[in-house]
This record gives structure tokens, C-alpha cells and sequence, in this order.
């Protein structure tokens, strides 16, 4: 058995498996296993009624999760699943209070990662329906995109049986766009790398305005937060840690921690670079956030999460 089928009776007996995704390394459960589940609230201290995205190998396990699927959220499953994009829709009885946090939709993703979809097959063939699974953070800190920050921010709290399974960096480096389908239009309540200006291109199908000041998933306002102090646009002292573009100039004595050339580059770096600034112990990192749509609209929804 490769290590990867070995995660999925795991996860089918109730372990937890961490794992990667091509947005961010999520911390997974038998989504339809109450006991499961609960463990990932207790290992991220995170309150119960935060609803779980559950990670599907296909859209048609979609079908079965969730009811009333509107026309236009099949026509988005068609063209970015798999992908870094979480439709929510009216849930089935499938998906029980203790994933939607009692509301009556559910949130389902393809993830674009070779081992999560290898993951999700495997489990599908051991009779599992999906795996419920958010970043593998603590509540409220930063998302880790490598097997490395997982261990180092959850492994203490996990127990002996459960797993974290190695893929690599995260290419996208931010969480899923999430997007509501109980409504006659899309609309976008988490942005991410997938954006209103892509689905429109390769699409058609407009948004149901939210505009920028997003306040629905994560509902809290901090969120994504170093132990640092994250200032946006602020000029850079010595001493303080720098997120910027790579046009920008280090000034003298400020430690430099990323320096991306394409906004793709900035959303990949990102949470990395908020966990290098803890672990060298950094008081307070300065990020110059880029300008645009499209997924710079994204970063700066998270580094004002981070900052406030
Ligand atoms: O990229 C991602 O989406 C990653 C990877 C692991 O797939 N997952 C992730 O999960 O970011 P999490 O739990 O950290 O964030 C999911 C967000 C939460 O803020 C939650 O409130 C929202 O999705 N959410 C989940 N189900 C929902 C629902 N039925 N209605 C509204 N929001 C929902
Ligand atoms: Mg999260």
C-alpha cells in the first residue's frame, strides 16, 4: 500500500490526515464522522460554528453533498474544477450540522493537487463520500503551504495515529475563492486566485456584487496572523521585516522576506514569509500590498486580515 492509500484508511477509521493542496495544506477528516470531525475543532482550538469545506475527488460526488444545484455553479465546476475555488451550495442530508455549522448549504471543493486528488480517490474506493477539511492552521494564525509549517504549527496536537502527508509548496499559496450559489447569481465571499475577471472571461457568468470589503467566511475580521505585527504601506525601520514586490528596495537593516515579481509570486510567498518573520522574531513586518484585481485583490484581503 503507498503511503498515500494508507492515509485514506486512516482517514476512513476516524484519524485525522493532513494534506496538501495547491491553495494551502489542509487538515482532513471522514466528513461524515462526527467524531472525526470534531477532533480537527479541538486540534485548532477553532469555534464549532465555523463551517467546513468538504474536499470532493469529482463534481459529481458534488450531487450527492449538495441539492438544487444551479445551472451556473455547474458551469463553474465544469471550467476551474479542479481548482482553487469552494462553491457553496444548498447542502443535502449528507451534510450534517456538524460540517455546515448548522446552516443549510455546505461548501465543496476539487482541490488541483495530485496527492489530494489521489487521496480523495482512495477514499472514495474504501466508500467515502468526501473529506472535510480546513487550513491546517490553528484558529486564526496563519495557513501553512508546506508539510513543514504543518508539523511545526499542529503536529504537537495531534495524536499517534493520525498523518501529514509530504507534497510539496503550495503553488497558489492562499485559500480557495469561495463562492455562494443559493442566489439567482454568484457571488464571491472569499476572494482567492480565482477571480471575478477569469470567471467572466472563461465564463460568461457576472457576479452578484460584493466588492472588496468581504466580511462573510472566516467572519472575524483577525485572521491569518503572525505573532509579528503586520503594518500595511508603513515606510520600514531597521529592525522590521519587509514584504514587497521585487521593484521595491530593502532599505538598510530591514530583513527582507519575500521579494515575489508577479503578484502570483506575492499570494505563494506570502504565509511563508509570515512564519519566517516568528521564526526569526520579528516584532513587526511592513507589506507594501500590490495594486490591481485579479488575485492582488486576494493578498490584500489577507494582509488586512493579518494586520487587524
Ligand atoms: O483553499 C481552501 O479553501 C483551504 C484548503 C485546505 O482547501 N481550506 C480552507 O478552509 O481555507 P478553512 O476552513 O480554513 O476556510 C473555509 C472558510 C471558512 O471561513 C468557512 O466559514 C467558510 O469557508 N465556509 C465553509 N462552509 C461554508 C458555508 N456553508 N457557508 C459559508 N461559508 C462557509
Ligand atoms: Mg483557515
Amino acid at each position: 500500500m503507498s503511503s498515500i492509500q494508507q492515509a485514506a484508511v486512516a482517514l476512513k477509521s476516524g484519524q485525522l490526515v493532513a494534506f496538501p493542496t495547491e491553495t494551502v495544506y489542509g487538515l482532513g477528516a471522514d466528513a461524515e464522522n462526527p467524531d472525526a470531525v470534531a477532533k480537527i475543532y479541538s486540534v485548532k482550538q477553532r469555534p464549532t460554528d465555523h463551517p467546513l469545506i468538504v474536499h470532493i475527488a469529482d463534481k459529481d460526488a458534488a450531487k450527492k453533498w449538495a441539492i438544487e444545484i444551479p445551472q451556473y455553479a455547474l458551469q463553474l465546476a465544469d471550467a476551474f474544477w479542479p481548482g482553487p475555488m469552494t462553491l457553496i451550495l444548498k447542502r443535502s442530508s449528507l451534510a450534517k450540522d456538524f460540517i455546515t455549522g448548522g446552516q443549510d448549504t455546505v461548501g465543496l471543493r476539487v482541490p488541483d493537487h495530485p496527492v489530494a486528488l489521489e487521496l480523495l480517490r482512495s477514499f472514495s474506493e474504501l466508500g467515502g463520500n468526501g473529506v472535510a477539511a480546513p487550513s491546517a492552521n490553528l484558529f486564526g494564525r496563519v495557513s501553512p503551504t508546506s508539510a513543514e509549517a504543518v508539523q511545526s504549527e499542529i503536529s504537537s496536537r495531534l495524536s499517534d495515529a493520525d498523518l501529514i502527508l509530504e507534497g510539496g509548496d503550495s503553488v497558489v499559496g492562499i485559500e480557495s475563492t469561495i463562492i455562494d450559489c443559493t442566489q439567482s447569481r454568484p457571488r464571491i465571499l472569499r476572494p482567492g486566485a480565482i477571480s471575478a475577471e477569469q470567471i467572466m472571461t472563461k465564463t460568461n457568468l457576472s457576479m452578484l456584487d460584493s466588492g472588496e470589503r468581504i466580511r462573510v467566511s472566516g467572519a472575524m475580521e483577525s485572521h491569518y496572523s503572525p505573532r509579528a505585527r503586520v503594518v500595511l504601506n508603513d515606510e520600514a525601520k531597521p529592525g522590521d521585516g519587509l514584504i514587497a514586490s521585487a521593484q521595491i528596495a530593502t532599505p538598510p537593516q530591514v530583513i527582507r522576506l519575500a521579494a515575489p515579481t508577479t503578484d502570483e509570486e506575492y499570494a505563494q510567498q506570502l504565509y511563508a514569509a509570515l512564519r519566517k518573520a516568528d521564526q526569526l522574531g520579528i516584532q513587526r513586518v511592513v507589506a507594501i500590498t500590490p495594486a490591481g484585481d485579479g488575485i492582488a485583490l486576494a493578498i490584500r484581503d489577507r494582509l488586512r486580515k493579518a494586520s487587524s
